[in-house]
């Protein structure tokens, strides 16, 4: 059966806005819980929409996700038997979600977290394992003595799935019970009295967060078991995570038939900083087990994962790069003609960041399959007092390349966790999620 164009719109619209808000969804279903990652997908708003456009293929389907954070895309296209590949620039992001796509039996997670357990209760010492730059600015002495416990006991796992498994979830404790605060992404250090004042065990907070990450991952596998895509403790189809710059190369020989993805909706120091998040967990997590190929350079200042995502760096022959983008979108340009000369740094940055997305959907089209579908989940934001319309933008960008829009759906964000609208922008409470085509010969 041919689908037509008319029959996917009118699929595609049927989504209600209940589900596309995301206000009933079991989240355990999809283990978004066990790294509270920033800016994560909403499951249920994908499910529908990779639900739809998946059945219209004939045979296997493959997804890919360029920007993939914590794969919530990835695992939503699982559920429903989809060949996934994801890249991520973050290694924080590609640890996670190689734990998130990886099939985890109950029994070797309980054994695990028996024998994590005893290992940590008889261990006494106070050896401090990990040293950087400020460890004691970030983490005081106990909560290093303690994480260093962890640390020993993780090292000594035999499995690296289950190490991986226990550093996301170091990674989790990481996030509550150092100096850093939890309300924003970026590092931001809590007042001296509440240092002082908070008592915290690294060791208690690990073992009530990998119960309930135990719990999540085998929630997300018996879906997997009851739509029967496990065989010999493997997931049947095609799963694949890398760490890799999207911008650059995406690190695979393969080709896709849906492209879904939520980029960045600009560079990470002005909007959501990705890097200062994961710098503290990464300090304590070997690079070896998250990815052989991750340069130690990544890790070795807060800003260096920021700078190197998409519009993190100042472009050579900005003029002429400008230019060519004006070519490419006319939305690009009445907003740059807005800044006046004193607002020049901040115009800018859009245009870096606006070149970098033009130069990694250029490699994005390379990997897709003729006919394939691509939905991109963006929202627009402020700088100077004016609207970025990424949707515009990216309408304009693709259609300069021939892949035209074919619909789209706007939701509320509900349950997103961003940051506080004052460090961001006022237009972040509505998303838009474009469809797009490649064509078909
Ligand atoms: C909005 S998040 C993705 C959310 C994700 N779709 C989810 O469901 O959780 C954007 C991601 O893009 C990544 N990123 C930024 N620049 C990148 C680049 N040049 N290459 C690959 N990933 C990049 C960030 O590290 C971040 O994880």
């Amino acid at each position: 059966m041919v689908v037509t164009e008319n029959k996917i719109k009118e699929s595609l619209s049927s989504i209600t806005s209940e589900i596309l808000n995301g206000t009933n969804y079991n989240r355990s279903e999809f283990a978004r819980n066990i790294l509270n990652y920033p800016a994560m997908m909403v499951p249920s708003v994908q499910e529908p929409i990779i639900k739809s456009l998946s059945e219209t293929f004939k045979g296997e389907v493959s997804l890919f996700d360029p920007f993939m954070g914590a794969s919530n895309t990835l695992v939503t296209g699982m559920k429903y038997g989809l060949n996934v590949f994801g890249q991520d620039i973050n290694p924080l992001a590609v640890l996670l979600s190689k734990v998130k796509t990886r099939y985890y039996s109950k029994d070797e997670l309980l054994i695990s977290e028996d024998s994590i357990k005893s290992r940590i209760e008889k261990d006494t010492s106070i050896k401090k394992e990990v040293r950087f730059h400020n460890i004691d600015k970030w983490f005081k002495n106990d909560v290093q003595i303690e994480l260093s416990r962890i640390h020993r006991a993780i090292k000594q796992e035999s499995n690296v799935g289950i190490r991986q498994f226990l550093w996301v979830t170091l990674a989790e404790v990481i996030r509550l019970t150092s100096n850093d605060r939890t309300s924003t992404f970026k590092m931001h250090i809590r007042s001296k009295d509440d240092i002082e004042n908070r008592n915290l065990s690294p060791i208690k907070y690990f073992f009530s967060i990998l119960k309930r990450s135990i719990k999540d991952l085998n929630d997300f596998c018996s879906v997997l078991i009851d739509n029967e895509l496990i065989k010999e403790n493997k997931y049947v189809k095609d799963v694949d995570v890398v760490w890799g710059d999207s911008l650059k190369i995406i690190n695979t020989e393969k080709s896709f038939d849906l492209l879904i993805t939520s980029p960045p909706y600009g560079d990470n120091q002005t909007t959501v900083t990705y890097g200062q998040f994961s710098y503290l967990p990464l300090q304590w997590i070997p690079i070896k087990d998250i990815d052989d190929k991750i340069s130690f350079e990544y890790l070795k200042t807060i800003q260096q994962i920021d700078s190197n995502s998409l519009g993190g760096k100042m472009l050579d022959d900005f003029s002429h790069k400008k230019e060519n983008l004006f070519q490419k979108s006319r939305t690009v340009k009445l907003l740059f003609d807005t800044f006046n000369s004193e607002e020049q740094v901040k115009a800018k940055k859009v245009i870096n960041f606006v070149h970098d997305l033009d130069k990694t959907i250029d490699n994005l089209l390379g990997k897709l399959n003729k006919g394939a579908y691509l939905v991109w989940t963006v929202g627009n934001r402020n700088v100077n007092k004016q609207v970025v319309q990424n949707d515009n933008i990216l309408i304009d960008l693709l259609s300069s390349k021939k892949v035209e829009l074919i619909t789209d759906l706007e939701r509320d964000i509900l349950s997103k966790r961003m940051p506080g609208r004052n460090n961001f922008s006022n237009t972040m409470n509505k998303e838009k999620i474009l469809i797009f085509k490649t064509t078909a010969n």
